[in-house]
């Protein structure tokens, strides 16, 4: 049967430049020469995929050792040429082989002969992200305690030693918010169980957990031990397992030996698989960190799933293999609803495909600590951002030793690698270290008191910044802008080939990551406009270079830009109920004021629970200064009463006739050497003005 090509035809014309026809059973895109393609999520490692050769299809990697393979699907992709940006979205659950070329995108489906929708968004980036998760599904909005540092191996093997990672988290006052307990707290990695000896009282640990302000997430893989337990049993009663097309249950071999899959394709099944959540939710658990769920049928070994005979709803395997992680999601997210049906939930998963988004932030999977992996995982998440995914991270420091099985096994990071990559990490929507399970201790202490004070020095910086990043993920909830995203998102004259080891972060931070050993300076590209030294205030502007030894991440601020903060403290909600302050990066010369802050209780599911105050406003000509705050939606009350604005040093408040000079912040407690001037005000103002004064 032919393919054939949908598109809304009242785009059609608007991107003329991007061509396609059906050619051998595939999709031939042909784009200009000098344009450059992003998206496919974290399809492959690369900052673009001009030129790569790789599968739309969820998989083990292997520790990203078998060549094309990704953990997640996502069959879309945006073309940046002089003449615009279009997206595109191949609109099929089919595995699908995609083939980049200089000025061809070539795209062949694995299996099935159904046509391949092709779905064009074209306008502004944000408009094409805009209108792609309109028709995807909007990127669901985390509870605040999953924006805050996570720490997690594989495996804190029993609950002393979760205890003690907890305590020393606070000893050493590293912020932290939640612990991941890996397959070890299971018994026998028998889904759904706690280990009895290495976990003998999970409650009390949950409750000791929470007086230290920890939550804790619990791993979750879909294979079901083949043995005698409930869980395998009642599923077998129940026929809730996938099957082989002769009718006996399939069969694949995971952590426990031999596994049974639940085919979450089926609602009973996800309603099932739901209900016995309670065993971890009961006794304390948070949140879920769905696993394995490419799902990998045949752990360490490199085969190819799709001809694996194994039935989803009757249907072969490849229909739906991509689909198997979404619909697993949306099962955990029925679970958390049963159980915690006032709270928003936090669900992690490794797979997904499009829609993903709407149920669970993703992490890349299993990484190496390597340098190229620290720099794939600033390009992972880019490229997942423009793919509607803007909750995501990287395992950080990395999580193997080495591409395969034996990668399982790791004996050194080297302490600047580490360094390096909290210092990026930091700035990333999820933020969880990670390491496999043989390998040395990684925890923000385990490199030395250098690393720790930088560890301590970068996530605090993310704590303080924590309703600035709320406020993006609020936004991607509401119009799937990314929250890390490419230079060009906000800034249409980005040339084509600048910025790709750069980020912004939201529209007002510009990260310039150090990505490389042994490195003190670094180059960086600012996009038109002036733009502020997060930690000197020094402005700069056009291409310059910075000084960045290891302990310094050079980020810039937007000229105009309004920065919510927080005060950092040991955990999120302990920093959410502290003073809150609004950094204002007054322009040198005339022009406007900008910025959101989202607020809520960090966790309640109720709708509309929450408070959006927009920032605006300007420098005038006569130096006169004036921060408009306006609430756009009311439905939260602060806990704070007053709300504190930082200003550079320059400007005095200007209160009727009289100036009041404020108190001169010093932010070398905040380990960075800017002052500001800082004025108390209540918390429901709506306009503040100030003027420069000649000091
Ligand atoms: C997989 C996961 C990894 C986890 C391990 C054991 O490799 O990707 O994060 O630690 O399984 O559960």
């Amino acid at each position: 049967m032919p393919l054939r090509a949908i598109v809304d035809e009242e785009r059609e014309d608007e991107a003329p430049w991007l061509r396609w026809q059906t050619l051998d059973g595939g999709l031939v895109f042909q784009r200009p020469r000098d344009s450059v393609v992003y998206g496919f999520g974290a399809a492959t490692g690369e900052a673009t995929r001009n030129r790569a050769t790789f599968r739309v299809l969820t998989q083990d990697t292997l520790m990203f050792g078998i060549a094309g393979a990704a953990f997640t699907a996502h069959p879309f992709f945006v073309v940046r040429s002089r003449a615009g940006c279009v997206g595109v979205l191949i609109d099929t659950t089919l595995p699908l082989a995609v083939r980049c070329e200089e000025e061809r995108v070539v795209i062949t489906p694995l299996a099935g002969d159904t046509p391949l929708p092709v779905v064009v968004f074209s306008g502004t980036p944000k408009e094409i992200l805009d209108a792609y998760t309109m028709r995807t599904g909007r990127p669901f909005m985390p509870p605040l305690w999953a924006l805050g540092f996570h720490q997690s191996r594989w495996s804190y093997k029993s609950q002393r030693r979760v205890l003690a990672i907890a305590r020393r988290m606070r000893r050493e006052q590293v912020p932290c918010d939640a612990i991941y307990l890996d397959i070890h707290y299971m018994d026998r990695f028998r889904v759904f169980t706690w280990h009895p000896r290495r976990f003998p009282d999970p409650e009390r640990m949950h409750d000791e957990l929470q007086a230290l302000g920890l939550r804790t997430m619990a791993i979750v893989d879909p294979g079901v031990s083949a043995s005698d337990y409930w869980v395998y049993k009642d599923g077998l009663a129940g026929e809730m397992f996938c099957k082989r097309s002769d009718g006996r249950v399939y069969m694949g071999k995971v952590w426990p030996g031999e596994t049974a899959f639940p085919d979450f394709s089926r609602e009973a099944v996800r309603d099932w698989w739901a209900s016995h959540h309670r065993a971890l939710f009961d006794r304390g658990v948070s949140g879920i960190w769905n696993d394995m769920n490419d799902p990998t049928l045949k752990v360490g070994v490199d085969y190819d799933p799709l001809r694996e005979d194994l039935l989803q709803s009757g249907a072969p395997h490849a229909r739906s293999r991509n689909l198997y992680a979404n619909h697993m999601a949306i099962a955990t997210r029925a679970a958390f609803s049963e159980a915690r049906p006032n709270e928003r939930p936090f669900l992690l998963t490794r797979s997904g495909t499009t829609g993903i988004q709407q149920h669970a932030a993703v992490w890349t999977g299993d990484n190496l600590s390597t340098w190229a992996h620290l720099n794939e995982a600033l390009h992972r998440v880019k490229n997942l951002g423009l793919s509607g995914v803007p909750f995501c991270g990287a395992d950080v420091g990395g999580f193997g030793g080495r591409p395969g099985k034996w990668g399982a096994v790791k004996l050194h990071v080297p302490r600047e690698l580490m360094g390096r990559w909290i210092e990026l990490a930091a700035l990333m929507p999820l933020m969880r270290m990670h390491t496999v399970l043989v390998s040395p201790s990684q925890e923000p202490w385990s490199f030395g008191r250098r690393i720790l004070a930088l560890a301590k020095k970068h996530i605090r910086r993310r704590y303080r910044l924590l309703p600035y990043l709320y406020a993006q993920l609020y936004a991607a909830h509401v119009s799937g802008a990314p929250v890390v995203r490419p230079l060009w998102f906000d800034d249409a004259s980005v040339p084509l080939d600048v910025g790709d080891d750069q980020f912004m972060c939201g529209p007002a931070l510009l990260a310039a990551p150090v990505l490389a050993a042994k490195t003190t300076q670094r180059s960086v590209y600012l996009p038109p406009g002036e733009w502020f030294d997060y930690e000197t205030g020094a402005p700069h502007s056009g291409e310059t270079s910075v000084t960045a030894p290891l302990g310094v991440s050079p980020l810039f601020v937007r000229a105009g830009a309004v920065i919510p903060c927080f005060r950092a403290a040991d955990t999120s909600d302990l920093s959410r109920t502290g003073p809150l302050r609004l950094e204002v990066y007054a322009p040198n010369a005339p022009g406007p004021l900008f910025g959101e802050m989202y607020l809520d209780d960090g966790l309640s599911a109720t709708p509309g629970a929450f408070r959006l105050v927009r920032f605006s406003g300007a420098l005038d000509r006569d130096g006169m200064l004036t921060l408009t705050l306006h609430t756009e939606h009311n439905g939260f009350v602060p806990p704070q009463a007053t709300l504190q604005i930082a200003v550079p040093e320059r400007f005095c408040r200007l209160t009727g006739a009289s100036l009041d000079h404020g108190a001169v912040l010093q932010l070398s407690t905040e380990d960075r050497p800017q002052r500001m001037r800082i004025y108390d005000v209540a918390i429901d103002t709506t306009q503040v003005r100030f003027v420069a004064v000649g000091r």
